[in-house]
């Protein structure tokens, strides 16, 4: 029996691969590397000694997805595959709709087909929009403000929709807050491509000097320090909460979303200071105007999470800050 993990070889789903092998699970990973590379197959199998079966596939592709079932024993399907960038999303809408749709689409039909009815997804809590009060509870109205968004929300709705048809279903949208950090081997973490959209992997290239830097979007929020306010959570954390998922998803039917996050918020500048503390670096900084779309505060009410899987993020803002500048240079000195 094996999971199979599509988008397996980015960033979340190489750590979640770690963390079931670790507990014991077969993993087969299929990612076309789009944003990833196939290196990243040989680091999971230096950290956990086993090596994950490796497709290079686009999920989109229904015959290559019928190879993969007919070559494995699939019990669960863990789908991390999609495009992630919100700007980019907004002005390629066609191609955010088509792929993370097109994706999640062939993935259920091949499930339906094959009676393989474990879902767990990479849901967001973009979500939970611009006009909930934090701490976001699952159970909030949901919205999206731009494509990337609509795409997690229609998904989730996809499989809805899907649990209600078929009761045999057991499908899980986790809404994860801010993914940061890297595994503490250094082997594997996060790599962007070109401007990094998101914090933490911004802060780690002015450190390191590819950039001059930080841009703090804003410093005007109704936050105690005006700017913006987020959930970060090591990605180890994250991955621990799919291996929780998959134990939930075993006796479970029906559709449920669960939040992943540390259920505390932490402002830009503090991300910040806690960085130059940690790792001993100066991170220059400049205010500029505000992200069109950022909120002011995002952070979890965690509750749902410890009550139905038994998970809690164990690991802190330190842990976090001082493990994605250990993969940073790992990463730089080995390019
Ligand atoms: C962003 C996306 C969200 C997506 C998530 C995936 C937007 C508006 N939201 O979330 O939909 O699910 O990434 O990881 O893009 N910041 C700066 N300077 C920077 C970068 C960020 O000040 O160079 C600030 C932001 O204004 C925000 C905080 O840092 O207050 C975190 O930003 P980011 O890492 O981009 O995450 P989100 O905005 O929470």
């Amino acid at each position: 029996m094996a999971v199979l993990l599509t988008g397996g070889t980015g960033y979340i789903g190489s750590h979640t691969a770690v963390e079931l092998i670790n507990a014991g699970y077969g993993v087969v990973i299929a990612d076309d590397l789009s944003n990833s590379e196939e290196s990243v197959v040989d680091r999971i199998r230096m950290i956990t000694g086993t090596a994950p079966v490796f497709y290079r596939a686009d999920v989109k592709d229904r015959s290559k997805l019928e190879k993969i079932f007919a070559e494995n024993d699939i019990e669960a399907v863990i789908h991390f595959a999609g495009f992630k960038a919100v700007g980019e999303s907004v002005s390629e809408p066609l191609m955010y709709y088509r792929n993370n749709l097109d994706s999640a689409l062939s993935v259920l039909e091949t499930m339906k087909e094959r009676g393989c009815t474990r879902f767990i997804f990479s849901s967001s809590a973009t979500v939970y929009g611009m006009h909930n009060q934090v701490p976001f509870r699952e159970d909030m109205p949901r919205s999206s403000t731009n494509p990337y968004g609509s795409t997690k929300l229609m998904i989730e709705m996809i499989m809805e929709d899907l649990c209600t048809a078929d009761p045999s279903f057991c499908c899980v949208a986790l809404r994860y807050f801010n993914p940061v950090g890297a595994h503490p081997s250094g082997l594997i973490g996060e790599k962007p491509s070109g401007v990094p959209n998101n914090l933490t992997p911004y802060i780690q290239q002015v450190a390191s000097g590819i950039r001059e830097k930080l841009y703090v979007f804003g410093d005007d929020y109704d936050t105690p320090d005006g700017t913006g306010v987020r959930d970060y959570i090591h990605v180890t954390d994250l991955a621990a909460g799919h291996l929780a998922a998959m134990k939930y998803s075993s006796d479970s039917r029906g559709f449920t979303a669960v939040n992943l996050g540390t259920g505390r918020g932490y402002s830009v500048l503090e991300m910040v200071r806690a960085f130059e503390k940690v790792n001993g670096v100066k991170i220059p900084y400049e205010i500029s105007p505000r992200r069109p779309g950022d909120i002011a505060s995002c952070y979890a009410d965690v509750t749902k999470a410890r009550e139905l899987f038994g998970w809690e993020a164990g690991k802190g803002l330190e842990d976090m800050l001082r493990d994605a500048w250990n993969w940073e240079r790992n990463r730089t000195a080995s390019e």
